[in-house]
């Protein structure tokens, strides 16, 4: 185990034992609780989450898969929502001097993962939250309460490569690195943080069908096919959308432009800061392509991921 695993509680150890366990990336073990693969700490700081976090109807939640766009759609939806406090396209905005993930910071790692229960009453509303946490197992007071949850995911293809490629820039240096076969072999089983990705699309996309007013689907290929649509989609499901005004002077645009891959992968920030002391920024920033996976598949493994997807997302309208 590993130095995250000691600083647990001892009630979070006592689970640990009862709970399936596998080899992780980027940790020892992975965990399985309530049907999803976590590191130990995860678990723990989860729990915390689902048993304080109190909802206001005005919040917004970013939801998503590691590695599927969660930090573009974040960069869109605070532009969004900021955009009367701050013009998208003024030199000094936000977005342009802080990593987005300190904007919009998550539920699991900045605000219940260190044994504390942080009083988040009287952030400035509306509140913007991320988390990676699956639709099934969000605290009861977000699925009561009137708040909306947009959720990013990925074709698995490039999100394997994309995952893959990331936990290898920052796994502990006391760790060996993952081949591409054995991360391949993981991804393929459902054994991933926040994993089987299946599990996690399939139960946002269920509640998006189901609670349309409440959570909105999106994938990282939509936003690259028509960024504009679905900007315009996903400010209008915010109860703001862009008036003509707006419309006309451009404000969509400059948007589009200010959290746009060249554009933030290029900032001081995103190029030297760090997020929580530990990830470097500039790796939340690789390639932001769709179909880069085609450099790194033999065709084996295209073959069995294809088959992974039919198995499993098959049937249920979901498709890439
Ligand atoms: P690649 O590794 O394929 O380049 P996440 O934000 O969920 O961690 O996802 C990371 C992926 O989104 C990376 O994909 C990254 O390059 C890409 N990405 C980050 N910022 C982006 C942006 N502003 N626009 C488009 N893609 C972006």
């Amino acid at each position: 185990e590993d130095e995250e695993y000691e600083k647990l509680s001892h009630e979070s150890k006592e689970l640990l034992l009862s709970l399936p366990r596998e080899k992780g990336w980027g940790h020892p073990y992975f965990y399985s609780y309530q049907d999803i693969w976590y590191s130990p700490g995860l678990i723990q700081a989860i729990i915390s989450f689902q048993n304080h976090f109190q909802s206001k109807e005005s919040d917004i939640i970013i939801t998503s898969l590691p590695k599927s766009g969660t930090t573009w759609l974040k960069a869109l939806t605070f532009a969004i929502v900021n955009r009367n406090r701050f013009s998208p396209s003024q030199q000094n905005h936000p977005l342009l001097t802080s990593n987005v993930h300190d904007l919009v910071p998550f539920f699991e790692v900045n605000y219940y993962g260190n044994n504390q229960i942080p009083n988040l009453s009287n952030l400035p509303e509306p509140r913007l939250f991320g988390t990676h946490v699956p639709f099934n197992s969000l605290p009861d007071s977000i699925m009561k309460s009137k708040c909306k949850i947009i959720y990013i995911c990925r074709n698995p293809f490039d999100h394997f490569v994309s995952f893959w490629i990331f936990i290898n820039k920052v796994i502990p240096s006391s760790m060996p690195k993952l081949s591409r076969e054995e991360a391949f072999e993981r991804y393929s089983n459902g054994v991933t943080e926040f994993g089987p990705f299946w599990i996690h699309m399939l139960r946002y996309w269920r509640g998006s069908k189901v609670m349309p007013n409440k959570v909105m689907f999106l994938t990282y290929e939509d936003l690259k096919g028509d960024i504009n649509f679905f900007l315009k989609r996903m400010a209008e499901f915010l109860g703001i959308p862009f008036n003509s005004d707006e419309e006309s002077n451009g404000v969509i645009e400059s948007i589009i432009e200010l959290c746009s891959f060249e554009k933030m992968k290029e900032l001081e920030v995103n190029k030297n800061g760090k997020f929580l002391q530990k990830y470097e920024n500039k790796h939340f920033f690789r390639k932001g392509e769709v179909g880069d996976w085609v450099n790194h598949f033999s065709p084996w493994m295209e073959e069995k991921l294809s088959k992974v997807i039919e198995d499993k997302l098959g049937g249920s309208g979901l498709s890439f």
